[in-house]
């Protein structure tokens, strides 16, 4: 059969790790393996092209995707996605691969309710979709932020400062709490919580009074800029306090051991799916184990952002 696959919405460091997965797992099924570059743009506007064992070589280690990728709102419209059909029938596709984050399984979901064989691949640094414990790129993504506070560190203790450093998350702070509490900060501002800024203040004076040489606070960007944050601390605790956004430096580079596994692991279930014509299913990560659920199940799954680790980071960081 034709299989093909896309990725869509922000990268994520493990897609291409998946992609190799994905092919190379199709190839050995007996199966020709299509890529379609640039998400659901290129479904619609493109042309998929072949892929076999040596076009996915030497890219396990790379961040981004070989394939490209999109966002593409007018993929909401019927019409649009009736072009999508055509043009995957055209192509005598039997199967697609979508991997990306919500936005990429509303747009799998669509097609699939549409009668189209779909599979999903979560990818999203914010490992915020239902039903899965783990999204490719999450991994990574922690690390970059880890690496970079670690930087950063030297010299906010060099000049006792303050430093409010800004991660990505606009809806979801699970990155921000697993990055906060994996570089030990004071503090970590989320989308899910409203932020008690005299609290914080508090805290941080606190913690200086203890003889501490600086203070981080993690913020989501989906929860407050890191400059107004800085602002406001620098205020209310009468301390020096700096700012630096990380942006997309947290969703570059090679993708870690941890995201490579997890690309293999999930990007081959992936393609078994759809070689044993199961459909209209995301592959996941639930207690330790590959599994897939449907579409309507992902769709009343919970998040898993571990909000109680928040006060945990506050009890670590003193
Ligand atoms: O969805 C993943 C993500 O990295 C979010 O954390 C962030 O808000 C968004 O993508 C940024 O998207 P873009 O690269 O399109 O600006």
């Amino acid at each position: 059969m034709n299989f093909a696959i896309l990725t869509s919405g922000g990268d994520a460091p493990g897609m291409n790790a998946a992609i190799r997965a994905f092919v190379r797992r199709g190839i050995a099924l007996g199966h020709q393996v299509w890529g379609i570059p640039r998400g659901f743009d290129g479904l619609v506007h493109g042309n998929p092209v072949p892929l076999n064992a040596a076009s996915v070589a030497n890219i396990l280690m790379t961040g981004g995707t070989i394939l490209r990728t999109s966002r593409f709102p007018d993929f909401t419209h019927q019409t649009v996605q009736e072009q999508a059909l055509e043009r995957l029938r055209a192509h005598a596709v039997d199967g697609l691969a979508v991997m990306g984050g919500n936005g990429s399984l509303a747009g799998a979901g669509q097609l699939s309710r549409q009668g189209f064989p779909i599979v999903a691949i979560p990818a999203s640094i914010d490992n915020d979709m239902p039903g899965t414990d783990y999204c490719l790129g999450f991994d990574t993504a922690m690390n970059n932020i880890v690496g970079s506070v670690d930087k950063i560190r030297d010299t906010a203790s060099a000049h006792e400062r303050i430093f409010v450093v800004e991660v990505m998350g606009n809806r979801s702070g699970h990155l921000a709490i697993a990055a906060g509490l994996a570089c030990g900060a004071e503090a970590i501002i989320i989308p899910e919580r409203p932020t008690d800024y005299g609290h914080i203040a508090s805290q941080l004076q606190a913690t200086f009074a203890r003889g501490k040489k600086h203070s981080f606070i993690i913020v989501a960007e989906g929860a407050g800029d890191a400059r107004s944050t800085a602002g406001a601390l620098a205020r209310l605790t009468g301390h020096e306090a700096k700012w630096v956004v990380l942006g997309h430096i947290q969703r570059g580079g090679p993708p870690t051991a941890q995201d490579r596994l997890m690309a293999a692991l999930l990007a081959s279930k992936a393609v078994e799916l759809l070689d044993q014509g199961q459909h209209g299913r995301m592959v996941a990560l639930r207690d330790g184990s590959i599994t897939d659920l449907s579409f309507e199940e992902v769709a009343h799954g919970t998040v898993p952002t571990p909000i109680n680790w928040l006060s945990l980071a506050e009890i670590l960081a003193r």
